[in-house]
């Protein structure tokens, strides 16, 4: 379909911009937009406008070799590019269902500024039937002999691990509806799996990448409909191990074990087992949802799904229940937060439990004392930073002190190394409720704490 593709990425958020790098770092020239200015500024100039591990220097290094380049308009990218990578966010709708508006904006956009042929990949997590109705609105407003195909090729990477995953892939998922698509896109990837040069590429090549596992080949829909059903499988699997997490504190049974127990099956794996305050993120809620709904739509019956977020939407009143049973009272306690961000290793907050546990605690009007390694700036920009009984703290251990309880909120696994023996004492009380049952009971009970953990016997 093209020779040598130009590559545009529209939309340089967590997803678009370790996308837009990994392809820049493997020998395409890549362009990204975004319709954030300030952002595609920064980005521009080099700062990158999240924390990701690596993701800075990948920034530098690729603006560098001249192979990254972000333009000054969503237009420019499109009419500098053979094949678009569309992602752009897919928010939720208050019924659920995935709100599509980027994305339409992002098709007509690319319709409305195309003099040339277009191949536009839909790499945002979109309900089965969205690409046809990209290529619709692509149809629509296309001007006169410029021609668009659409494939889909679903992103799989974890906030954390972005560019970890675009290395290593598991697998690249193209949802295409002809040859001349699926070998653009094989083209593309190829030099990700064979360290090939782009330039260097053959046909044979080409030909022979489609026997390669990792590529899954499908059609469009099906394309769509994997993505959504591993995020809504993984997030069964979560509220699966915390409902055996409930089980476990009726039976005085430990949770940890279990799912070590069931994880060593190959059949049923060790991730996605671990217990505690529930899934979060820019992904799980809103795709299970979402999932939800266009099943429904079709006239599926759902209510497994739905329960599955059910199950993940108590786990924050959960926490807050065991708070208190140890403090009975918990207006003006002084309750210590580590942990906002989602999962470790980002400064993610959107959907995060922490951000729900927190919010509880603030109904409860207690004075919170905050701490997290990387999303401390991200929280203060939330309308949640504007309740008066916060302080933040750079180091767990300050934010230790004089205080009720402490809750972990989030995994990180520098609140393992904390030196626990040396806050005991300054805490009006030893509380520990560790949500993501990160911490050793016995070490914690043996050195004195009040410890309570998710599903294991304290
Ligand atoms: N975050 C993840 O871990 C992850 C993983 C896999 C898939 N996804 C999916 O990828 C998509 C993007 O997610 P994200 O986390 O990168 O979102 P994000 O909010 O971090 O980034 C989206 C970016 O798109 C920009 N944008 C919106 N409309 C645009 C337009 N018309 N032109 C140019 N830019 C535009 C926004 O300004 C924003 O910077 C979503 O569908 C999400 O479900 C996310």
């Amino acid at each position: 379909m093209f020779d040598n593709p130009n590559i545009g990425i529209l939309g340089l958020g967590h997803v678009g911009l370790p996308t837009a790098l990994g392809l820049a770092d493997i020998g395409w020239n890549v362009i990204g937009a975004d319709d954030l200015k300030s952002k595609a500024q920064d980005i521009a100039n080099g700062d990158a406008p999240f924390y990701e591990p690596g993701l800075s220097e990948m920034l530098i290094k690729n603006i560098n070799s001249g192979r990254f380049s972000v333009a000054s308009s969503v237009e420019e990218a499109i009419d500098a590019s053979d094949v678009i990578f569309v992602c752009v966010g897919t928010p939720q709708n208050d019924d659920g269902s995935a709100d599509l508006s980027q994305i339409e904006n992002a098709g007509r956009t690319i319709a409305q500024n195309s003099n040339t042929n277009k191949l536009v990949v839909e790499k945002s997590t979109t309900p089965v039937s969205t690409s046809l109705r990209i290529k619709d609105t692509l149809r629509r407003y296309a001007k006169e002999n410029v021609e668009f195909e659409v494939a889909v090729n679903p992103e799989f990477l974890r906030e954390g691990t972005g560019l970890y995953d675009f290395f290593n892939p598991d697998r690249i998922v193209l949802g295409v509806e002809s040859e001349a698509a699926k070998n653009t896109l094989l083209q593309i990837y190829l030099p990700l799996l064979d360290q090939t040069n782009p330039s260097d590429i053959s046909d044979k090549e080409i030909y022979e990448a489609k026997s390669n596992d990792k590529f899954v080949i499908t059609d469009v829909n099906t394309a769509e409909l994997i993505k959504h059903a591993s995020n809504s499988f993984l997030a069964t699997k979560i509220s699966f191990i915390n409902l055996v997490a409930d089980i476990c504190e009726k039976s005085g049974s430990d949770v940890s074990k279990v799912a070590k127990g069931m994880g060593l099956d190959p059949r049923i794996g060790s991730s996605f087992l671990q217990a505690g305050l529930g899934f979060g993120g820019y992904c799980l809620p809103k795709d299970i949802k979402a999932f939800t709904k266009i099943g429904e739509d079709l006239g599926v019956d759902m209510s497994f799904f739905r329960e599955v977020d059910n199950v993940n939407i108590r786990r924050v009143d959960q926490i807050i229940d065991k708070l208190k049973g140890k403090l009975w009272v918990l207006r003006d306690k002084t309750i210590a937060v580590w942990g906002i961000a989602f999962k470790p290793g980002t400064d993610d907050i959107r959907e995060s439990p922490a951000m729900a546990l927190i919010e509880k605690l603030i109904e409860e009007e207690v004075k919170l004392n905050l701490h997290d390694p990387k999303a401390m700036e991200e929280f203060k920009r939330t309308s949640l930073s504007e309740y008066s009984n916060i302080e933040y703290f750079t180091d767990p251990i300050d934010s230790s002190n004089n205080v009720d309880a402490i809750i972990i909120a989030t995994d990180w696994p520098e609140f393992k190394s904390v030196d626990y023996k040396n806050i005991k004492d300054a805490m009006q009380y030893p509380f520990v409720l560790d949500a993501r049952n990160l911490l050793n009971p016995v070490e914690m009970l043996d050195m004195g704490f009040d410890y309570i953990g998710v599903g294991r016997y304290s």
